[in-house]
């Protein structure tokens, strides 16, 4: 029996304009009505399709994050949206520091870091990402790449802040390759996040902690990844993109 309630969220990415997103959302909303209760459920369109989902996920108890979310407060930050911006649309979490944002977009923990407190200031909730290159996993590098960036990343959060914060472990070699982390490769590095945890706040902080998995999470491996001890839900990219696929994902996660 799961201590935690599971939490599976879908990461569009850079996929679906606003109605190609409210397409999907009705689906959704009707496909996952029998789930919902069960765990939670969050879906992350685009900007642009924010307020299209919050008007058609209205009353269904689906949340909302972003993708991510500016370190700043508001001003002269040119293409940034900020944390008040989003809670004002409808937003719940916001995506932290996901691997394509670190690799692309040069994101550091320091920033990271940043972003997370500013959404929990504001009343976001972050879903903070961290995890190993296949490089560093090969090269052994994979427990300290991650205590690295559990400390930067969540650097000076208080315990009522991190309770609030989910961490989400996606190793990078197994985002959109179809490669999953092994049960047993995820439990592991799920259970140094834990320890970290532990050893940061405490037990009773760090059993409260929501850690998701994320790398090509599909219908057949959520189940099992789903059963580890500290895995505790889901960030999904690919499989959250078609209704039926998401749903079939999260119905085999709960059973
Ligand atoms: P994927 O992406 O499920 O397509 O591997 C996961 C993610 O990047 O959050």
């Amino acid at each position: 029996m799961k201590k935690r309630k599971l939490f599976i969220a879908g990461n569009w990415k850079m996929n679906k304009t606003s109605s190609e997103a409210e397409k999907i959302l009705v689906e959704l909303k009707s496909k996952l009505s029998p789930y919902i209760g069960k765990l939670n459920i969050a879906v992350c369109p685009a900007f642009t399709a924010l307020e299209t989902a919050v008007r058609v996920l209205h009353g269904s108890n689906i949340k909302l994050g972003s993708q991510d979310v500016s370190a700043k407060e508001s001003g002269a930050y040119t293409g940034e949206v900020s944390a008040k911006m989003l809670l004002d649309t409808g937003v719940t979490y916001a995506i932290v520091g996901h691997s394509e944002r670190r690799q692309y977009h040069n994101e550091t923990d320091a920033l990271v870091n940043e972003k997370t407190k500013m959404a929990l200031k504001s009343g976001l909730l972050p879903i903070v990402c961290i995890g190993e290159t296949l490089h560093e996993r090969e090269n052994g590098k994979t427990y300290d790449i991650i205590t690295t960036q559990f400390r930067g990343s969540l650097n000076g959060l208080t315990s009522e802040e991190m309770i609030k914060t989910t961490i989400a472990y996606e190793p990078v070699w197994a985002i959109g390759t179809g490669k999953t982390a092994s049960k047993e490769q995820a439990q592991e590095v799920h259970a140094l996040i834990r320890k970290l945890l532990t050893d940061a706040y405490g037990s009773e902080t760090a059993e409260k902690v929501i850690i998701q998995y994320g790398g090509s999470v599909k219908p057949e491996n959520s189940a099992e990844l789903m059963a580890q001890q500290d895995i505790d839900g889901a960030l999904v990219g690919g499989a959250s993109l078609d209704s039926e696929v998401f749903t079939n994902l999260i119905a085999n996660a709960i059973n």
